[in-house]
């Protein structure tokens, strides 16, 4: 497939308009959050209904000045930008050449920063070591974290750029970065100001989290309280400093059996609740630990993993969901799969419940180093038999809310971001269809283009 800008539009990047068309498909996801039987509507507009890719009725998208400002039949969206006083002159014309168009990708779960790596784990997982029993004996995330502590601010954002780059290139527009490898202020503070660097440097939006009670680091674990005393740090010293620093919107704990208790991680929680942050939380990844229970009371924006809650866990989301605050489920697939679980989360009951679900990658140096969000999407279908229409809303609409910013992405709806991928695949179903492909031909950010392949 090539990119056409064809006679019309400047010609060049800056002109202010863009207008996709030659589509076979546009996922709009228009329409808000997905629960219940939503979660399979994609709202797919179809050039095939509508004559064929060249028909006056085929579906376009036209942004202008990084927004989106029409979205339907080609003739009607035409006339509706001339009446609005948009000369047609002035939009640079893509040809999707028969691939479909869906909202830039968000992957609402990442622990994008890090230093070093940890493949040895992997071997000693395939030996029969368990994931907790690895970090009880100070390896895993500890391993990390001092790994991240000796390295600059320098080194941590050449790092995340190169992985940046590479979710960019699956189609990943925004992107949620926890720090948690710190467990200290002042490398917390790093790992999250190199996050918001990141992101103000672009093209990927980066939303920064603060992931304090990742782990119990070191220097409290020889402490018979330490578990408490780093509770007590967290609250009384680094949330205060992440706080002022004001660069992370949102506050996560990993609340695990062995780990932090519910009790322990709603302190944290409501802490950083009363500085105005919203809240987030690793819940039941290995055993049921009342996380679900606890995301729910707490009006979380989501709670992630979930691949073991309990019964009463998942009644508790299916009631907020039913409620003014929806608590997104952010399904980690690639995590069970790396894990070497046998099952994936329940999604299908999380579905059936009413409970809105997203997916992401859960990008970490332990337990998921994957950049590829449509592979999640792949490991979705298969393993937890999501639909691929499902699928989609997961990664999109449901993954805006997730990160708090579902009025802005995750949707082609006048008025919001205009981020959009043309994927070269010629219906929604075949995005999970060719697992693990490099199927992104170009990424679209604000309204400018990104990513092309090839170029
Ligand atoms: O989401 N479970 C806690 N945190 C990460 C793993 C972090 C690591 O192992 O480095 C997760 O799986
Ligand atoms: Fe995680």
């Amino acid at each position: 497939m090539t990119l056409r800008l064809i006679e019309g539009g400047r010609g060049s990047s800056d002109a202010p308009g863009l207008l996709i068309h030659g589509a076979s498909q546009v996922a709009t996801l228009a329409g808000g959050l997905r629960r219940g039987p939503a979660q399979a509507d994609a709202a797919v507009l179809d050039a095939a209904s509508a004559g064929g890719l060249a028909a006056a009725g085929a579906p376009v998208v036209a942004c202008w000045e990084g927004r989106i400002v029409g979205v339907g039949p080609r003739d009607e969206v035409e006339r509706g930008l001339e009446a609005a006083g948009f000369g047609l002159s002035r939009f640079v014309r893509i040809d999707a050449d028969g691939g479909v168009v869906t909202p830039g990708l968000v992957d609402a779960h990442t622990h994008l920063l890090f230093a070093g790596t940890r493949e040895g784990e992997l071997v000693l997982r395939q030996q029969g070591a368990g994931y907790l029993e690895i970090l009880a004996a100070g390896g895993g995330i500890l391993a990390t974290v001092a790994a991240t502590r000796a390295a600059t601010e320098e080194q941590l954002a050449r790092h995340g750029r190169r992985w940046l780059d590479e979710m960019c290139s699956h189609g990943v527009t925004t992107v949620e970065a926890k720090s948690g490898y710190g467990l200290d202020l002042a490398t917390e503070l790093r790992l999250l100001e190199v996050a918001f660097e990141l992101g103000r440097e672009g093209p990927v939006d980066v939303v920064p989290t603060w992931l304090g009670a990742h782990a119990v680091p070191a220097e409290y674990r020889s402490r018979p309280d330490g578990t408490e005393a780093y509770v007590r740090h967290l609250v009384e010293e680094q949330l205060p400093g992440v706080a002022a620093q004001g660069r992370a919107r949102s506050a996560d704990a990993f609340c695990e059996r062995g780990v932090f208790s519910a009790e322990q991680s709603r302190r944290v929680l409501e802490a950083a609740s009363a500085f105005g942050m919203a809240v987030r939380l690793h819940a039941d990844e290995l055993a049921p630990s009342g996380g679900a229970e606890l995301a729910a009371e707490l009006g979380a924006l989501s709670a992630d993993h979930l691949h073991s809650p309990s019964d009463a866990g998942i009644q508790a989301l299916a009631d907020a969901a039913r409620g003014e605050s929806p608590v997104v489920a952010t399904l980690l697939p690639a995590t069970s799969w790396y894990l070497m679980e046998e099952q994936p989360a329940p999604a299908r009951r999380f579905i059936e419940a009413g409970v809105p679900v997203a997916l992401g990658t859960d990008f970490n140096p332990g337990t998921s180093p994957t950049p590829n969000l449509p592979l999640v999407v792949s490991l979705a279908c298969i393993g937890m038999r999501l639909s691929p229409s499902e699928a989609l809303a997961a990664v999109t609409i449901n993954a805006a809310h997730a990160v708090g910013l579902g009025d802005e992405i995750g949707s082609l709806e006048p008025g919001k971001a205009a981020d959009l991928v043309i994927w070269r695949a010629a219906t929604i179903e075949q995005l999970p269809y060719w697992a693990g492909a490099d199927l992104a031909e170009v990424v679209v950010k604000r309204g400018r283009v990104v990513r092309r392949r090839g170029a």
